[in-house]
């Protein structure tokens, strides 16, 4: 059975992780978390003080970040490392959303991430969500998603996250910081947040969990069928 790729992209808080995780463990594919790659780059950055501004300091950085994701057996959830150290509960902290937007807008960020995010998914077999898998991480990616949802949608489910990990933030602020990476995210030079033309655009306003998995799966089997439909002719030409 050959394996594909699914691209998930779009804005903060549509259920891109939730919906990405769930289609991933459906087809026994493995999940790749792109922002929490860009929130574990932010607190290395944090933690040691980088400038953003000092590019040689930047590209230090980079070399000395090493970013892997763990299984979790207990809570059946892939976890983020930096450096070897789990730092899963960290980056989704509030103090990391505040600068993600603009250490994820560096170039120099970007490519590193890029290229380790294509290395992970070159044996295909992932479902992977951020801002530019369909455009610059996998523009070949079988099936392409872009996710979206009404702004104060976003920001209960945003809260409601943060308050499950014990992070009482009010509504305000978090639609301050959705509506303030939103812009930093379409806006960038490099590879901003942009559907690809070839991506199905996915608004999950008023869709459940379930619904928006299935939604993906269908268009997943679909690919699949066309593939395997397509691998059979040529082997009857053959
Ligand atoms: O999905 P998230 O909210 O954890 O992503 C955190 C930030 O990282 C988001 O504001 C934009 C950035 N990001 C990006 O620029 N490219 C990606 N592929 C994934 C995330």
């Amino acid at each position: 059975m050959p394996k594909i790729v699914i691209a998930i992209d779009g804005y903060s808080s549509c259920g891109k992780s939730t919906t990405a995780k769930a289609v991933a463990a459906r087809m026994g594919y493995g999940y790749i978390d792109t922002g929490a790659m860009y929130r574990a780059v932010s607190l290395y950055f944090i933690r040691e003080r980088i400038s953003l501004s000092n590019q040689r300091e930047v590209l230090a950085a980079l070399d000395a970040i090493h970013i892997t994701f763990n299984h979790n057996k207990r809570t059946g959830r892939n976890e983020t490392c930096l450096n070897g150290l789990n730092v899963e509960e960290e980056i989704r902290k509030m103090y990391i959303s505040n600068i993600v937007s603009e250490v994820s807008a560096i170039p120099e960020v970007r490519w590193a991430m890029v290229a380790q995010q294509q290395k992970m998914g070159r044996r295909r077999g992932v479902v992977m969500d951020g801002r530019d898998i369909g455009t610059k991480v996998f523009p070949d990616a079988e099936v392409k998603v872009f996710m979206t949802a009404d702004t104060y949608t976003r920001a209960r489910r945003r809260q409601e996250e943060l308050l499950e990990k014990g992070e009482m933030v009010n509504l305000d602020e978090i639609i301050q910081n959705l509506e303030k990476r939103d812009k930093i995210d379409t806006t960038r030079t490099e590879s901003p947040l942009v559907q690809a033309p070839d991506a199905e655009l996915l608004d999950t306003s008023h869709m459940t969990i379930e619904e928006q998995v299935d939604w993906v799966i269908e268009r997943a089997d679909r690919r699949l069928a066309e593939i395997h439909r397509l691998s059979g002719s040529q082997t009857k030409k053959a």
